[in-house]
């Protein structure tokens, strides 16, 4: 979970390559570099810090920008610290080569020792200087050219990659390769130049057309000439697809907003719509979803349907299993995709397996799929970004179409998935008669609200901004819920944790009165979903015993509630709408109240320390 920006053509590659990193600092942002080929040279320039940090640097030195090769790359560290050694990219030892690297080579200490007792010394802990040398002796030994040496050094790897690589002795070419980590290739006019990147966005004003590598290829990209792409394993070749980018400039840019996440936040009602679009038509009272409608059979006679996820994505997916319980009464079970490929599970052929993923790129999700397939489930996928890897790992599934989500935390990307799984959950109910057709009728009416539901309810934003003023320097916070609104509890904790540092935890509120409420004092805010359907009245009890203990209580409610607001210290109102929907509503102000705490400590909101946007590791 790196990001790769490379460029090789007629323009000045360095605003280029920076630029696209900035785009990519989501993959990754504890270190980052550059290596600039002016035709004679190369210059590297490494440092610890963000892409800023090395726009400083390198703005100390005209030579360190010049030239039109240019290789970047943001890091998010796995082997060795974060430090300017260990920043990527690397030379190989005759320093002829350069490699930036996404991914890890897991057998790279035994490659390493082979190496060392050829003579090899290493200056960073990283397994990408291991891969660059190995690919340097190979190309020494079998006196072969850089695209053959990379085939071969890459067949005796283990582990998962997306390299760029570039030989001083050929300043021509460059290139690349995949096994688990993506690149996409974005292809100019009569392909004079040439881009690399970790995704699209650091060549979206240059070019539409892009290629995306399949796992175990790799491409040999020559000025002036078609990409070539061959498998690594047998070095045959392949016709590369050359795909138009559907993604525009503007959807990847702040557009006025102070921050991404802001932005994602304020984007939800659009993003909602463009989910329903094509599918929720509310006039005729209909769901269309072809990729259910063509594997009906499957969902309906499932013994059980199994969701996995990891972190938001596990939180839509506990949702996901409320509403298909409760509207199609399928058994479901939600799994931490990073316990279930490990933990030996019983899955069979009568299974069906939705796996939720908004960057569709994150690394045990995949293995867990890898794993249902094996064992003969259908699986089905929940995912935002087209063309992803477990977009096309899974037998089917369903774009959430949400739109680039840029910020760390997720925010569009949970209120779609739930759309998603709403409108799956209906449509099952639907066709094996769980649902009648009133109440079928009803829910797409309700359903058909929420966008505009949403665009009132962000109306509140200062409200909850003078929330967050009271709470903001909180070490500790409880969030409660029940039923549906039980998995937004977990998710309002979330995003609080890794905004704004502050410890978080979500609880079913009946659950507290075995063991979280001896937390509970006058310092303790906790944040109670309590709409007014469903659990109402054991939510008041919940409030009433915090209240006893002196807790301060900031409550969701639905508008005109009056018997929480009698209690509560601060209450947020949601419009009103049916039980099973609330979480697109209720989800909302949290995600609002986070991001002013984040915002009040003077965090960084859409880089949270630690944090990647894509978890292409294990
Ligand atoms: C939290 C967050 C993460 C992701 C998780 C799964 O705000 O963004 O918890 O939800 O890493 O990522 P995807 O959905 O891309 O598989």
């Amino acid at each position: 979970m790196c990001g790769i920006s490379a460029y090789i053509g007629h323009r000045e590659a360095y605003p280029i390559v920076i630029n696209g990193l900035k785009r990519l600092e989501y993959r990754g942002y504890d270190s980052s570099g550059i290596m600039m080929y002016d035709g004679e040279k190369m210059y590297l320039t490494k440092t610890k810090g963000k892409v800023s940090d090395l726009e400083f640097i390198t703005n100390q030195e005209e030579e360190r920008k010049a030239g039109n090769i240019g290789m970047g790359h943001t890091r998010w560290a796995t082997h060795g610290v974060p430090n300017d050694v260990n920043s990527h990219p690397h030379y190989s030892q005759s320093g002829e080569l350069v490699i930036v690297h996404n991914g890890i080579i897991e057998n790279y200490d035994t490659i390493k020792k082979e190496l060392i007792t050829r003579g090899y010394t290493f200056k960073s802990d990283t397994d990408t200087e291991v891969l660059i040398n190995l690919i340097e002796e190979v190309k020494k030994t079998e006196g072969c050219k850089l695209g053959k040496a990379v085939q071969l050094a890459l067949t005796n790897v283990v582990g998962a990659y997306a390299i760029t690589v570039f030989d001083k002795a050929k300043p021509n070419e460059i290139v690349v390769a995949r096994l688990g980590s993506p690149i996409a290739i974005g292809v100019g006019e009569d392909n004079k130049e040439f881009f690399v990147a970790s995704d699209a966005s650091p060549f979206l004003e240059y070019t539409k057309n892009a290629i995306y590598l399949e796992d175990e290829e790799m491409a040999i990209i020559k000025l002036g000439k078609e990409v070539r792409v061959r498998k690594i394993k047998d070095d045959s070749l392949v016709d590369p697809i050359i795909q138009e980018l559907q993604i525009s400039l503007e959807q990847i840019e702040k557009g006025g907003y102070d921050h991404f996440m802001l932005k994602e936040i304020h984007e939800q009602p659009k993003a909602i719509t463009d989910t329903f679009r094509g599918r929720m038509l509310a006039e005729e009272n209909m769901i269309k979803m072809g990729s259910i409608e063509d594997n009906l059979d499957k969902f309906l006679n499932a013994d059980r349907i199994i969701i996995i996820a990891c972190g938001t994505s596990w939180h839509a997916g506990l949702v996901g299993e409320y509403l298909i319980e409760d509207m199609a009464r399928i058994p479901v079970e939600v799994e931490y995709a990073s316990e279930f490929r490990y933990r030996n599970p019983i899955v069979t052929s009568k299974d069906v397996v939705i796996a939720i993923s908004q960057s569709g790129e994150t690394a045990d999700t995949l293995a867990a799929i890898k794993l249902a397939k094996s064992k003969g489930a259908f699986v089905y996928g929940v995912c935002n970004v087209v063309g992803s890897s477990i977009a096309r790992e899974t037998h089917s599934g369903a774009y959430t179409h949400a739109g680039p989500e840029i910020g760390v935390a997720s925010t569009k990307a949970f209120t779609t998935q739930i759309t998603v799984l709403t409108l799956i959950a209906l449509k099952l109910g639907k066709a094996n008669g769980s649902l009648s057709d009133d109440s079928f009728k009803n829910y797409i009416q309700k359903m058909s609200l929420i966008p505009k539901q949403i665009e009132k309810l962000l109306e509140i934003d200062e409200h909850v901004k003078s929330i967050a003023a009271v709470y903001k320097d909180a070490t500790n916070c409880l969030y409660l819920g029940r039923g549906f609104n039980f998995p937004v509890a977990l998710e309002g904790a979330l995003k609080l944790k890794e905004i704004s540092y502050i410890h978080a935890e979500g609880y079913p509120a009946a659950e507290m009165k075995h063991g979280p409420i001896a937390l509970i004092d006058e310092n303790m805010p906790i944040f109670v979903i309590a709409t007014n359907k469903g659990h109402y009245e054991k939510v008041v009890s919940n409030i009433q015993e915090i209240k006893s203990r002196a807790g301060k209580i900031i409550a969701i409610v639905t508008e005109g509630d009056t018997q929480v607001r009698d209690i509560a210290d601060h209450v947020i109102e949601v419009p009103d709408t049916e039980e099973a929907l609330t979480p697109l509503l209720t989800t909302i102000p949290l995600q609002l109240l986070s991001y002013h705490i984040a915002v009040m400590l003077n965090k960084n909101v859409d880089q949270p320390r630690n944090l990647a946007k894509s978890v292409t590791v294990e």
